[in-house]
């Protein structure tokens, strides 16, 4: 049974080298262009960590289909828009025995243009933090009230409009000094096998990308898109129940949305994406 799948998995990987161009700019003409005025860069020099394995890195948005791709070019069209402009409204509610909202400490929102590309960071007490630490912290902390859950609804609404302040700006996540041993557990995570199909990360977005698995067109799995609002969840999905997906896929045990090892595993995705800008509310299928 085990090698059944296995055999399966291989076939379903390599049977899909024939009937599809490998390792080439899937949709050379592209160029991601919001309403017709933002230039968001798609593809970029690979960082030099990588070592070669990338002739160029991509943006996950060249491997969708045209529909999937106009999506994203209009603001209007982009579903996780509106979980922005919910992000808006709960940014100036007072809330907690603090009776504070964000914006009384933070002001206007665009204050967070570039934290979203920095993410995730190491906080001043040596902890490795992705924006959803962060925001919990200032709500348990600074203004008495409940954290909210990683996938809940407010959570995408204000990860999302916070993300968007930060669009067309490069990943700049710091990879040395404090965060250097965070980024080598994520990096030892990417090539570990998982689950019954003994599948790494780097097995499919390292060793397959531009191939059809099924029907899906792998990506090089790059995290600057996030969140995503994904067509066929209907909603905003968070990278880390990305990465949850991803290792469904191989019938590997998961972690848990915001475990430390999602987090570092977030620290070195984000890290083969630095120079790509920053999509989120990106759309994917
Ligand atoms: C069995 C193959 C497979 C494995 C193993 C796998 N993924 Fe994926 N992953 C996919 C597919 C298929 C998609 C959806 C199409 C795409 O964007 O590549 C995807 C999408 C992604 C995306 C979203 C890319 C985007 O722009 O929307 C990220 C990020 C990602 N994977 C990270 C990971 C990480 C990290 C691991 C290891 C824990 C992993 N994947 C393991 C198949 C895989
Ligand atoms: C009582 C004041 C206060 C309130 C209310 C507050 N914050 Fe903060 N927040 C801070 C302080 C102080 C910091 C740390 C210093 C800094 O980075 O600005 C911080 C840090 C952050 C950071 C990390 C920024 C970075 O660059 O590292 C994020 C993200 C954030 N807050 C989001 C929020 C959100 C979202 C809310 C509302 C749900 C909120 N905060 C409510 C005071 C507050």
């Amino acid at each position: 049974m085990k090698t059944m799948t296995k055999l399966w998995a291989t076939a379903a990987i390599c049977g899909a080298v024939l009937s599809s161009t490998a390792f080439a700019d899937p949709h050379p003409d592209a160029e991601l262009i919001i309403e017709g005025e933002l230039h968001i860069a798609t593809r970029a020099e690979p960082p030099e960590h990588l070592g070669g394995v990338f002739p160029e890195i991509y943006s996950g948005w060249l491997f969708r289909t045209d529909e999937t791709r106009a999506l994203q070019m209009d603001d209007f069209d982009n579903p996780g828009l509106l979980f922005a402009e919910r992000g808006e409204d709960r940014w100036e509610l007072a809330e907690g025995t603090a009776n504070q909202s964000c914006a009384d400490c933070h002001g206007d929102v665009e204050s967070m243009a570039g934290v979203r590309a920095v993410m995730p960071k190491v906080n001043e007490n040596g902890e490795l933090w992705s924006l959803q630490n962060y925001i919990n912290n200032c709500r348990t902390e600074r203004m008495g009230a409940d954290a909210w859950g990683w996938n809940s609804e407010p959570m995408k609404d204000v990860t999302s409009l916070i993300s968007l302040q930060s669009r067309g700006m490069p990943v700049a996540v710091k990879i040395d000094g404090e965060a250097a041993e965070f980024w080598e557990k994520g990096r030892e995570m990417y090539y570990t096998r998982f689950g019954q199909l003994e599948l790494s990360c780097a097995n499919c977005h390292e060793d397959n990308w531009g191939r059809m698995i099924r029907a899906d067109h792998l990506s090089q799995g790059m995290s600057n898109g996030f969140p995503t609002y994904r067509l066929k969840n209907a909603t905003i999905v968070p990278l880390h129940q990305r990465f949850r997906g991803c290792i469904r896929d191989t019938r590997g045990e998961s972690f848990a949305e915001g475990a430390q090892e999602f987090r570092e595993l977030e620290l070195y995705v984000s890290s083969r994406g630095l120079g790509l800008p920053i999509e989120g509310i990106s759309v994917r299928q």
